[in-house]
């Protein structure tokens, strides 16, 4: 058995680490990495409201129609398998993939995440997740609102600029150039619409630790969140 497994087998079996911030903060390269670490799974709710946003493109459905976003959240089948550490998702039986990255959906999943019918929903797909317990999950408002009595809260934040020059990377492996300018605006836009919401706005939950990895690698971010788990896990 290796290090990984032994911590798994003695943990509380529900034990959960919500890993919230603004978009581009590190917060899912840092939650899949230590996901790995722990051998623990791994859920990007993120990806989530990106499907909704997705599929509301695909049929038409405006994302600020709350009406029209509630009915097709109705008549739609949504699935959540495990593949790996991860926890995935089809909607009607497909995969979107990468397609949940587009600039399309980028720019529609704020007003998507803003109903409160989807927030709704989507809160209670992922308290269902822990059934698949020790997770790992990512978000804005994991420690906040979904799971409130999580064991572990971190809050990663980074400099708007080191944020956009992140993004920006992301986006030029992907597709080739990006204008840092361009991206730090829609980041900024982004940031602005998640935290002024009425509803689970973006932010800290008390009881989090909030880390600013401006200037830190993922590695060093990835093993200050491991040995804090650990050795929260080894106190319990
Ligand atoms: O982390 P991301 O960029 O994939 O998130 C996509 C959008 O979903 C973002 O606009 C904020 C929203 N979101 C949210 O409101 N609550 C979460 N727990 C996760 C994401």
């Amino acid at each position: 058995m290796n290090a990984a497994n032994a911590t798994a087998a003695r943990v509380d079996p529900a034990v959960v680490v919500a890993i919230d911030g603004p978009a581009a903060s590190g917060k899912s390269t840092v939650s899949r990495e230590v996901a790995r670490a722990l051998n623990w799974t791994y859920v990007d709710s993120g990806a989530l409201y990106r499907g909704i946003a997705w599929k509301a493109l695909r049929a038409g459905v405006k994302p600020r129609d709350a009406e029209a976003v509630k009915a097709l959240l109705a008549r739609s089948r949504w699935e959540f398998p495990r593949r790996g550490l991860a926890v995935a998702f089809t909607v009607d039986g497909e995969d979107p993939g990468e397609a949940i990255r587009s600039p399309d959906v980028a720019e529609s999943v704020s007003d998507i995440a803003a109903l409160p019918v989807v927030r709704a929903f989507v809160g209670e797909q992922l308290r269902a997740m822990r059934r698949y317990a020790p997770l790992v999950m990512e978000g804005r408002d994991i420690g906040t609102v979904v799971f409130p009595d999580a064991e572990f809260k971190f809050y990663l934040d980074a400099d708007p600029e080191e944020r956009a020059r992140r993004r920006a990377r992301d986006l030029e492996a992907q597709a080739g150039a990006a204008d840092v300018a361009a991206v730090r605006a829609s980041l900024e836009r982004r940031d602005r619409k998640d935290s002024t919401r009425r509803e689970a706005p973006l932010r800290a939950a008390p009881d989090a630790r909030i880390m600013d990895t401006t200037g830190m690698s993922v590695g060093e971010v990835v093993a200050r969140i491991v040995a804090v788990v650990r050795a929260g896990v080894g106190a319990a």
